[in-house]
């Protein structure tokens, strides 16, 4: 603990948790508590509660909790430092200095010659344009790229020069140490050899909501590998949780944000007046960022590219939009390949009577679930009708989902009597508990804490700060994910030798899952004479894992037999449920890609699951 006992406490009981969340949820007063919509997960019904007299918050419907400082952590993706301070500014009191703040300073320090230093280089970066050498960079930005001189200005365009070490040197001119230059992220030094990580491109710096420069993007002028090159993470970027173009977006007039994909894109669209643009900076779009976009807007149209690639991007980002309460639309921007090219062929106008033309996100990801089927072969539209009615079970409201189906239905010439039948089912059979198909529409770190502390509030002091979580040992393996495993194993401990379908595609190592991990690999190891009874024997005294366990095996004794099932039912639900299993796991791997090329492939393997089956001989 940095700050004493005593300081916590007075920070937290001058800030009232009502006023503080009040400030950012509707709170209305029911009996003694304040119910809100959640502003951690999608919803239409308050189940977001806040206890005046506990001084803490809960949500019934996601399980986030805590008090006011970790409100404000989560909100604001605060450390607990600042999450404190600001709470200390709101009420005027005073923080002393932190009781052990040796190394907290230290990294405030840090922080600010970072922050200073990158100031620096974007400066430096931003003079070259206009040198002999840079002329090249100019030309590139606003011959090829048609940017105006006003536009290279505001978003601070710049070139790195073809001298391996230049900005080094001028960084130790200006008197930065090698440590400090070395921390930026922006050169590379080692023993002797000191080499710049920019040289010879364009640059794009890359700023925080308060127009702060915290990286830079590098492009090569023309063809070549790697196109872009980005700064590293360091302790003032972290690239999930920044959105390139945000600090002018959000003062945009426009009620919407507009999601793309590239540097390029938001530059030419708020060049074109569209400056409510923004793009995730080389990383798969995610639920901190729909939380940061959530804090300016309600409505997100997702104008990614038009290749698969890109397609792949909207149908992620939706359900993530979709949960941090943000309204989603798809812009279809054919012939095109990206925004750039689209307002360079075809103008401002144009686009806007394309924003205009935007249609709503669950429609388009139906759209593009019904191209992977022959709609003239009667199996092949009975799957599609099937993969729709999975696909609406997303919308937890009845009445949601009621209009979902009406629109499908209406939409795709789908039997709306019988499509409602279809998801009617699927919510009577999968009920309660079990969250459907929604992988990854969570935000992690909700179902991490609701885990962990099984259903009540979590306490933020017991962690240290922001990356408190992420740097303990094990992450917290989403509720999602251990759902999916806990339904194929619910298949294999049932009927242990359809086990040898399952693991032609699954090792049991797989699993994410601890214990499930363990029961899959005794599964396969006595695929004859499984016993769920000795294996929770060999559990041990763990209860954690005993519970576990216990819960895999509740799942077969109740419900129908496996054995009555015909053939086709069999696959087709086997199949399905190590799809998701499979599927959970390319998705924690894009989650964590940066490689634009790795995340192509991991794409590609995503689509090619859809069209995954497994046959039972
Ligand atoms: P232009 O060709 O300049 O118009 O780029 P673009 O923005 O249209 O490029 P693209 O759609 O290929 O890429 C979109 C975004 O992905 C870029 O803005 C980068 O942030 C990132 N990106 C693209 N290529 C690379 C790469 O080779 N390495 C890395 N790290 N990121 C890349
Ligand atoms: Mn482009």
């Amino acid at each position: 603990m940095r700050y004493d006992e005593s300081t916590i406490e007075k920070v937290r009981e001058a800030n009232d948790i009502v006023d503080v969340v009040g400030q950012y949820v509707r709170l209305t007063k029911k009996g003694a508590n304040y119910f809100g919509l959640c502003p951690f997960h999608g919803e239409k019904t308050a189940s977001f509660s806040v206890s005046p007299r506990k001084q803490i918050y809960y949500c019934f419907g996601c399980g986030a909790g805590g008090n006011v400082i970790s409100f404000l952590m989560e909100y604001e993706n605060y450390s607990f430092q600042e999450s404190l301070k600001a709470l200390a500014d709101r009420a005027h009191i005073d923080l002393p200095e932190p009781k052990d703040g040796g190394e907290d300073r230290g990294a405030r320090e840090l922080k600010r010659q970072l922050l200073d230093i990158h100031k620096d280089a974007a400066m430096y970066y931003y003079r070259q344009l206009q040198t002999p050498e840079g002329a090249a960079g100019y030309r590139y930005f606003s011959g090829q790229r048609r940017l105006s001189d006003a536009t290279i200005t505001h978003f601070g365009l710049g070139f790195a020069p073809k001298a391996s070490d230049a900005l080094y040197r001028f960084l130790k001119d200006k008197g930065w140490s090698d440590e400090i230059i070395s921390a930026s992220g922006l050169v590379t030094i080692q023993e002797t050899k000191i080499h710049d990580k920019f040289w010879n491109r364009v640059m794009f710096p890359i700023m925080d909501t308060n127009s702060r420069v915290i990286g830079f993007g590098g492009r090569v002028m023309g063809d070549g590998v790697p196109k872009y090159l980005n700064s590293p993470e360091t302790l003032i970027f972290d690239k999930s949780a920044h959105l390139y173009g945000l600090n002018f977006a959000r003062k945009s007039r426009r009620k919407y944000m507009l999601l793309c994909e590239g540097y390029m894109d938001v530059i030419a669209l708020h060049q074109a007046g569209f400056t409510n643009a923004v793009a995730s900076l080389g990383t798969a779009f995610n639920e901190k960022h729909a939380r940061l976009l959530k804090r300016y807007t309600d409505l997100v149209i997702l104008t990614q590219d038009s290749d698969d690639a890109g397609v792949n991007a909207k149908l992620r980002a939706y359900p993530i939009l979709y949960d941090a309460g943000i309204q989603t639309k798809v812009l279809d921007m054919s012939p095109y390949k990206d925004p750039d090219e689209f307002i360079r062929a075809e103008g401002p106008d144009a686009y806007e009577t394309r924003i205009r033309q935007a249609k709503n996100a669950f429609i388009y990801m139906i759209e593009v679930l019904k191209k992977h089927y022959d709609l003239s072969d009667p199996a092949e539209k009975t799957a599609f009708y099937n993969g729709v009615a999975d696909r609406l079970c997303m919308f937890r409201e009845p009445l949601e989902r009621g209009n979902y189906i009406d629109s499908v239905s209406h939409e795709f010439m789908i039997p709306k009597d019988e499509l409602k039948a279809l998801v009617d089912r699927r919510i009577e059979e999968k009920g309660a508990g079990i969250r459907y198909d929604d992988t990854n529409r969570r935000p992690r770190v909700i179902e991490g804490q609701s885990l962990q502390t099984s259903g009540t509030a979590a306490y933020p002091e017991a962690r240290s700060g922001r990356n408190g979580a992420a740097g303990t040992a094990k992450k917290p393996v989403p509720l999602s994910v251990q759902q999916n495993e806990k339904l194929l194993l619910s298949w294999i401990c049932e009927r242990p030798d359809l086990g040898r379908y399952v693991f032609q595609h699954i090792r049991p190592e797989d699993l994410q899952t601890e214990i499930y991990r363990e029961i899959a690999a005794d599964v396969r190891e006595h695929p004859n004479h499984f016993d769920a009874a000795s294996f929770l024997d060999r559990c041990g005294e763990d209860d954690e894992k005993r519970k576990a366990a216990a819960a895999v095996f509740a799942e077969f004794g109740n419900g129908a037999s496996l054995d009555d099932m015909s053939r086709m039912d069999l696959e087709k639900g086997l199949s399905e449920a190590v799809r998701h299993v499979l599927r959970a796991g390319i998705d924690e791997k894009i989650a964590s890609c940066s490689d634009a090329s790795e995340l192509g492939r991991l794409q590609q393997s995503k689509n090619e699951l859809r069209s995954f089956k497994i046959t039972i001989t």
